[in-house]
């Protein structure tokens, strides 16, 4: 299945000297040549995912997750390229960073990794970051994640060189005094559990904004981990305005809901995520705003952290959900339930990022571009157990769930970087 060119086939892919050579009924012409075969019968072969937003951690949160484990974790969740958030200790404010990020992923990776840039230096949110030599240095976005850039004026000039760039900037959308103090969403079961609540308005209030910064700059504004319908409607407005708007949405926001946080002994720190786990009405705004291409893309937002981090009372521990190897299995959940045809998803996972970075050579089966393949199976069922994880962060939500739906296999570069051991290659 390729989104990129409409095709959904039975047939075989064949790659040689790293890229993808055709598509077709063309297996016994290889009969003579030393070919590796994988069989995926029964399975589905894609262009590789691409994660246009996780956290690797490197360097400084070594102990969260490094970009040989990160990367690692990526290809069992079926990516073959990931983009990671600056919020590092350096963050990625400097080229020299960014040199250091290329260098480990290009020794210590095994899918590709693209590093995206600070809007201001030190993310503190004052000054900002030096983005046209990070441009040179190769990022794809420029991004305060974990943190919105919540001063209007350096929002604007950050989008005013996104307009001569072409690079995008990504907004994590939080007025921070409206949601001061908030440890998950505003609503009946914060009060239920006694927490602070994070009310949509603090992610609606600062979308609207730089919706306003996007119209009369005409940058690239591009919406992270959109988590409301009211976000969705605003967005779903300025396209139809024709303001230039990207935006993305987590598996876990397209999947959970606020109840979540809920556990029998209480309460679940592995909930605890920002923007928050909303409500069902929400949820379905989101699966329909996916939909109809209100938003774009699904990012996993994969955020690991040590389980010391996440064993805190609930106030005190920090937000974010270990995502890479359960996000297909949970965005399956919508195909089996028949809220999302499979198309449309993969086309989110791939077709749609690879725009998002205007790189034709990704997220295609296209012959002669580098060969990129996820291969997974639709309809096995599994069971999450976290101690599997190859992500150092087991914090995930969905510890005993079952999951129909897992990656068997995944080609990075025309190299084989994870295989279930239930594929067969013959
Ligand atoms: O839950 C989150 N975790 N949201 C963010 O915006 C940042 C992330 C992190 O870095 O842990």
């Amino acid at each position: 299945m390729d989104p990129s060119q409409g095709m959904d086939m039975i047939g075989d892919l064949i790659i040689a000297e790293g890229c993808i050579a055709s598509i077709g009924h063309n297996r016994d012409a290889m009969s003579s040549e030393p070919y590796q075969v994988l069989n995926a019968e029964g399975m589905v072969v894609c262009p590789g995912f691409i994660d246009i937003h996780c956290h690797l951690r490197q360097p400084g949160f070594e102990e969260k997750e490094t970009i040989a484990t990160g990367t690692r974790a990526a290809a069992r969740g079926g990516f073959a390229t990931v983009c990671c958030m600056p919020n590092t200790n350096p963050p990625i404010d400097t080229g020299d960073t960014v040199e250091y990020i290329m260098s480990v992923a290009a020794n210590e990776g095994v899918v590709r990794v693209l590093p995206i840039g600070c809007v201001s230096k030190g993310r503190a949110g004052s000054e900002l970051a030096d983005l046209g030599e990070l441009s040179t240095s190769g990022v794809i976005a420029f991004s305060d994640d974990g943190n919105p850039v919540s001063d209007s004026s350096l929002m604007r000039q950050a989008l005013e060189f996104s307009r001569v760039s072409g690079l995008p900037v990504i907004n994590h959308c939080e007025d921070l005094n409206l949601s001061s103090g908030g440890v998950m969403n505003e609503g009946a079961v914060a009060n239920r559990l006694g927490f602070k609540g994070m009310p949509v308005a603090a992610e609606e209030r600062m979308l609207a904004r730089d919706i306003e910064l996007a119209r009369a700059t005409e940058g690239r504004l591009h919406i992270a981990h959109v988590s409301t319908a009211g976000s969705a409607a605003l967005i779903r407005h300025a396209k139809e305005e024709g303001i230039p708007i990207t935006a993305e949405v987590t598996p876990h926001h397209l999947t959970l809901t606020e109840e979540r946080v809920m556990s029998h002994s209480g309460y679940d720190t592995n909930s605890k995520v920002n923007p928050p786990l909303r409500t069902y009405r929400d949820v379905q705004a989101l699966i329909a705003g996916l939909r109809e291409g209100v938003i774009d893309a699904i990012a996993t937002d994969h955020a690991p952290h040590t389980i010391e981090d996440k064993m805190y009372e609930f106030t005190g521990a920090p937000f974010g959900i270990s995502g890479f190897e359960t996000a297909l299995g949970s965005l399956m959940g919508l195909v089996h339930r028949g809220e999302l045809d499979l198309m449309t998803l993969i086309a989110k996972l791939t077709r749609e990022p690879a725009s998002f970075l205007r790189r034709a050579d990704l997220g295609t089966f296209e012959a002669g571009t580098v060969a990129d393949v996820t291969i997974f199976d639709p309809n096995v069922e599994w069971v999450v157990d976290p101690d599997n994880f190859v992500s150092k962060g087991r914090n995930t939500p969905l510890a005993g769930s079952v999951l129909k739906g897992k990656v068997m296999a995944v080609i990075a570069g025309g190299e084989i970087v994870y295989s279930n051991s239930a594929i067969r290659f013959n």
